[in-house]
């Protein structure tokens, strides 16, 4: 069992934090197959000193979702130290610093990766987040700016050394943004000298290479991110190449009913649009089907389409 601060986790793989995809009813779906833990899209602390309703609404969530993570980006520490003050009203389990997102907007103004850069400052503004809440403080990061400059043993020393319960790394770099490979071999260079618990991050295609990275680099655990879209069955044994339409479309239609429930049944949708197309990456169907379902605006209309004559549009799952 793994503990951050005086939080336990139920697990060791679990889902990325990505903005745009890991809202609560994703989330659920992904802890309904095993995923460990919940990891909120990441929210920018200048809006939340404000409290904007709608970034605080990014960190709505259910009950069955905790433990639960909630994520926050900025650049400055005295508004990150409030923010954190802030959110922690909203009772989550642990607050994590975003060190990761590679974005211009964001990594240019210093803030997400544009934070590696200044280790000292990153330390710091850990250590305010500590002072402010009392809940576990963690930090998502990279393993450096650009390949001149990884300096993920300095970064991952200062953190912890100010206090981070735990680290999840990605093993690319800024510059990377999402080419190349993942290095996991500097993910497991950071395990072996730190003390913290420390999760790994970064191209798992399977739930079998999930448990391969924990064993071969003493981690303690790991998170899934673009694999897990449309695949929340990657937390499980269950593989989504062996399953039944009928089990793929049952699963499609709970997490789109969760999506209708939290955003209202247009904008869910439209917002479930990305989920779907992921859904059905892999099976073999009538190209007119699934344009048609993507262009529908109504729960009913999407439900009698989803499960019409399945065998012409679904022909198998490959
Ligand atoms: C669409 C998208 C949005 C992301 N948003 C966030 C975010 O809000 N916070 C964060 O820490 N990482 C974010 N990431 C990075 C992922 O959490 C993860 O580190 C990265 O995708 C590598 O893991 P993977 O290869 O399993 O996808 C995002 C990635 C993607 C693809």
């Amino acid at each position: 069992m793994i503990r951050i601060g005086n939080v336990t986790i139920p697990g060791r793989i679990s889902l990325s934090p990505m903005a745009g995809i890991s809202d609560s009813p994703t989330r659920r779906i992904c802890r309904k197959f095993g995923a460990a833990f919940s990891y909120t899209e990441f929210v920018n602390t200048d809006e939340l000193v404000h409290r904007a309703p709608k970034a605080l609404k990014m960190f709505r969530f259910h009950p069955e979702e905790r433990p639960i993570t909630f994520q926050i980006f900025g650049n400055r520490l005295e508004i990150i130290a409030e923010a954190s003050e802030i959110i922690q009203e909203l009772k989550p389990d642990i607050i994590d610093l975003n060190m990761g997102c590679s974005t211009r907007k964001v990594s240019l103004r210093g803030a997400g990766a544009g934070l590696l850069r200044r280790p000292v400052l990153a330390g710091k503004i850990i250590e305010a987040m500590k002072k402010r809440v009392n809940v576990p403080v963690t930090a998502k990061i990279r393993i450096g700016w650009d390949s001149t400059s990884r300096n993920y043993l300095e970064v991952s020393k200062i953190l912890e050394e100010s206090g981070a319960d735990a680290l999840t790394v990605h093993g690319r770099t800024k510059e990377m943004a999402y080419t190349g490979l993942a290095d996991w071999n500097a993910i497991g260079e950071i395990k072996v000298n730190r003390r913290i618990p420390i999760f790994g991050n970064g191209d798992i295609k399977s739930f079998q290479e999930a448990n391969s990275k924990i064993q071969e680099y003493g981690l303690d655990g790991v998170l899934i991110g673009r694999s897990a879209i449309g695949n929340p069955w990657i937390f499980s044994e269950i593989k989504k190449n062996e399953l039944s339409w009928s089990d793929v479309s049952e699963v499609i239609l709970q997490h789109l009913r969760w999506m209708i429930d939290d955003f209202g049944e247009e904008f869910g949708l439209v917002l479930f649009r990305k989920h779907l197309v992921k859904y059905l990456t892999g099976l073999d169907f009538d190209q007119a089907w699934k344009t048609e379902l993507l262009e529908i605006r109504e729960w009913n209309q999407f439900e009698d389409l989803l499960l019409s004559d399945k065998r012409r549009n679904v022909l198998a799952v490959l």
